[in-house]
């Protein structure tokens, strides 16, 4: 994010806040990690390819989250020979019209309701344990809420993108009091090329 908070312009231009040297490191970060987590509207608005850059191998598994299923018909995460990407989408009868769409290499897995923590069982009763959450401010602040989240990555870049109405990283937890808020501890600061990555405990 920028220094004022930002992840994104109005308009949902974002590429690039942070510099080369940041997104390597988000690059040997995603290495880390069993598998990669996006929701649905981070797959059609940004189509990313979530790899390690073959620092990995094989690469972590690339998860789309999604209730519509109404997912783009070309997206890079549907090139199976890079990674495997498996799909987990709700349940229900409005969305299984959109199956058909998915290409044949992608896995798909249903789960019952919206709620993340459902999410984050069917990837560990599958061997995926460490899981990162790159997803959008919607995802993100609901996975937050379930619980599903032990810890934080940041990095902010010196620049100032303003604007009232610019993406900001989590939607609206309807915090009404200070104490409600989340504290964030052991905050491990690191000085990157440009821009600074801070870890901290959830
Ligand atoms: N700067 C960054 O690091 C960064 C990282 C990721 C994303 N982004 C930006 O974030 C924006 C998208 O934000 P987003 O919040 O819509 O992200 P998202 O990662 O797409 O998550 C929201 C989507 O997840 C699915 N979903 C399933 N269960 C959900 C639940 N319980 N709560 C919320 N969503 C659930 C839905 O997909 P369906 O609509 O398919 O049902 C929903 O539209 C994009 O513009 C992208 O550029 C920025």
């Amino acid at each position: 994010m920028s220094i004022d908070g930002r992840i994104g312009l109005k308009n949902g231009k974002s590429q690039w806040i942070t510099d080369i040297y940041s997104r390597s490191m988000v690059h040997s970060i995603r290495a880390e990690f069993d598998a990669i987590i996006v929701g649905g509207n981070t797959l059609r608005k940004d189509n990313p390819l979530l790899t390690s850059r073959s620092r990995k191998s094989p690469e972590p598994l690339r998860v789309v989250f999604t209730r519509t299923l109404n997912l783009p018909l070309e997206r890079n995460l549907w090139n199976c020979d890079v990674a495997k990407t498996l799909i987990v989408y709700v349940e229900s009868s409005a969305n299984e019209k959109n199956l058909d769409k998915i290409p044949r290499c992608i896995e798909l897995a249903k789960i019952p309701s919206d709620n993340p923590q459902l999410l984050s069982k069917l990837l560990g009763e599958r061997g995926f344990n460490k899981i990162l959450w790159e997803c959008g401010p919607d995802l993100a602040t609901s996975a937050i809420k379930n619980g599903c989240i032990q810890e934080t990555i940041t990095f902010i870049a010196p620049k100032i993108l303003g604007g009232v109405n610019s993406m900001t990283p989590f939607a609206d937890f309807h915090f009404e009091d200070m104490d409600e808020v989340k504290i964030l501890s052991k905050s491990t600061i690191q000085l990157l090329d440009k821009d600074i990555c801070i870890k901290n405990i959830l």
